[in-house]
């Protein structure tokens, strides 16, 4: 035999030295949930080790994150019912939760990264990333308000401002908004390809976000479908995107690949609640060992993603896994 691939994996030392992938603290970005309040910290159920904090309590969790080397930090709210409407005016309005969270979080720790997401569904009263009428999700109406939200934001401190949205036309919108208000340095990372899944489940629990009506189908990708996300992609480079994400990540990883192989943008991968949940719930039972989470994590770079929102970012170097 002349070739015999198994030479490559004789020693650590020789598997090592032709690692093609590698996974560091830098290339991750760790979602955090937020709840008005004081010294709340209540897991989510669905998502063990998971919790929404209280402004104090996310100033030291993000502080404990800080001391690991783990300085990307995406803030998703869990806002009351009695404060959502029909227009999610909630989302920007003077002081709110989510505002003064960002505010606490850069005035502490200026070197964090804080990416926010914009999008309606956490402050509607339909629960959908979009103004509702007569059933219908209205598009155009819609991007004032994410215009709004993202300005809001811009002005609170966000480094990086991510709509999660999947409204026509946001990107070049929400750009023109930030550089016309003098933020030209904020950044922009698009939920590019972002399916219609059943994964975000536990996520919708944390935040009570589920829609009142009808399901997400008319703007967020099918997930039959990869073709589509090319057309997302090209537009979002068109409009100023910094970023390409895509969302869910694990059963996505084509499209991961798909994108990196044909766009020169940096790629994320949302490695989802459901994604998060499912693996818990695997290791809780004893039925999969935990190593499956760094081989997941591992996996989005291998399909071409530099950065990933996980779940996981802390556990991973709490335990040495990642540096
Ligand atoms: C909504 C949004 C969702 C997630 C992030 N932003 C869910 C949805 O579209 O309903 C999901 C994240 C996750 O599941 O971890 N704008």
């Amino acid at each position: 035999m002349l070739h015999r691939p198994r030479r490559n994996r004789k020693s650590a030392v020789v598997r090592d030295m032709i690692q093609e992938n590698h996974l560091f603290a830098a290339n991750l970005i760790f979602p955090l949930f937020i709840v008005d309040g004081e010294n709340q910290k209540v897991e989510v159920s669905s998502m063990p080790g998971i919790y929404r904090y209280s402004v104090d309590n996310l100033l030291r969790e993000v502080e404990s994150c800080m001391n690991l080397g783990l300085k990307a930090f995406d803030l998703f709210p869990a806002v009351e019912e009695s404060l959502k409407d029909k227009y999610a005016t909630e989302s920007y309005r003077k002081g709110t939760l989510y505002l003064r969270a960002i505010e606490a979080v850069k005035q502490r720790f200026p070197e964090a990264c804080i990416v926010t997401d914009v999008a309606m569904d956490p402050y509607s009263s339909d629960g959908h990333d979009g103004i509702v009428e007569n059933g219908e999700i209205l598009n155009d109406e819609t991007l004032e308000v994410l215009g709004k939200m993202a300005l809001a934001h811009a002005q609170s401190g966000a480094d990086i401002i991510a709509p999660s949205d999947m409204m026509d036309g946001r990107i070049g919108y929400l750009r023109e908004v930030l550089d016309n208000n003098g933020f030209t340095n904020v950044s922009l990372m698009s939920y590019t390809a972002k399916y219609a899944s059943a994964y975000y489940g536990p996520f919708r629990d944390a935040l009570g976000s589920a829609p009142k009506k009808g399901d997400k189908k008319t703007y967020q990708m099918n997930p039959a479908n990869s073709r589509e996300a090319l057309i997302e992609a090209q537009l979002d480079m068109q409009e100023g995107a910094d970023f390409l994400m895509v969302k869910p990540g694990l059963p996505y990883l084509d499209i991961i690949k798909l994108l990196n192989d044909n766009f020169d943008l940096p790629i994320a991968a949302y490695n989802v609640s459901g994604e998060y949940a499912m693996l818990k719930a695997a290791i809780a039972n004893g039925w999969l060992n935990e190593q499956v989470i760094l081989e997941t994590l591992m996996s989005f770079k291998r399909a071409g993603a530099t950065s990933i929102l996980t779940y996981h970012a802390k556990e991973v170097i709490e335990k040495g896994w990642v540096k």
